[in-house]
């Protein structure tokens, strides 16, 4: 068996720093996205990167339509790294619903569930999966990149923060049941993350409060990269933690506006 990370929605954004932090440190990697192109396109870039290690990206999208998660594609994926004898030792549950711009009284229901069926149930659908290998294979770790609205929420955001609180107490469950199989389950909160819609907004995201952290930063994708790497290969005896990633935003009563 070949042992790999599996790296979700890492094609673009913080995906591509966490496959880049676990290709540079040497490990085989998988990687998802929903659009077959698009997959195609970012495993040729790890490639030129990476000429020397293992990456395989494979398309797969959360749901069959906006209440039904997939759970036959799950299946599906898992069953192809068998074929490939592919033992997926670290899962990392980075792709997510942004659920974007949901207000309460104009939002269909349907749009709820949507962010829900990706964030909670696929990833729940995936960790069942990942973990029944981890069990046969003597042991392994999942880490959730979550957020810190998990705990403040954030305007017009009410499925995502919900998806978000309810995916820590996955986690904790999960870290529970599986602690006896040697496996480990954590979670990165980070708050802001320098993406491309940071670039394709500069003046909306140039004044967002979560800028003003007591350290007068947010992320970059490679902070977060590095705290699922440390949650992945160092925490030994960890499971069932958090790891804020936010500059110090969520510690304050209010922010300060230097
Ligand atoms: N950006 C931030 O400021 C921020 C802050 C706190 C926490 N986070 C968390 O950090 C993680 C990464 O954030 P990001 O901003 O880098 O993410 P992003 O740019 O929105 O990318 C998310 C990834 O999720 C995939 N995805 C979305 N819907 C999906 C679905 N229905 N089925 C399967 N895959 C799906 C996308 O796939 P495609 O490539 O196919 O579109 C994309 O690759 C997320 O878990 C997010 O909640 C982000």
């Amino acid at each position: 068996m070949n042992k790999a990370v599996l790296v979700t929605g890492a094609c673009i954004n913080t995906g591509v720093a966490i496959v880049e932090k676990f290709a540079s440190e040497g490990c085989s990697v998988v990687f998802t996205g929903r659009n077959q192109s698009r997959v195609a396109e970012a495993e040729k870039k790890y490639k030129e990167k990476f000429p020397n290690i293992t990456v395989i990206g494979y398309a797969i999208d959360s749901l069959k339509d906006e209440t039904t998660v997939d759970e036959k594609a799950v299946y599906s994926m898992f069953d192809f790294l068998d074929s490939k004898d592919i033992f997926i030792e670290t899962l990392v549950l980075n792709a997510a619903d942004q659920g974007l711009d949901m207000e309460i009284f104009k939002s269909p229901l349907t749009d709820f569930m949507r962010v829900i069926n990706t964030n909670m149930t696929w990833n729940y659908c995936l960790c069942e999966n990942a973990a029944k290998r981890m069990k046969d294979q003597g042991g392994g770790n999942i880490v959730f990149v979550n957020s810190n609205t998990a705990y403040r929420a954030i305007p017009n955001r009410i499925a995502y923060s919900a998806s978000k609180s309810g995916q820590l107490g996955m986690m904790r469950a999960l870290a529970l049941d599986l602690g006896k199989y040697n496996i480990r389950v954590n979670a990165v909160l980070p708050g802001m993350i320098k993406t491309d819609r940071w670039d394709k907004n500069p003046e909306f995201y140039k004044n967002v409060p979560s800028r003003f952290t007591p350290i007068g930063d947010v992320a970059v994708g490679a902070d977060v990269a590095d705290a699922v790497w440390y949650f992945a290969s160092s925490a030994r005896n960890t499971t069932g933690a958090e790891l804020v990633v936010d500059g110090g935003n969520t510690i304050q009563l209010y922010p300060i506006v230097k």
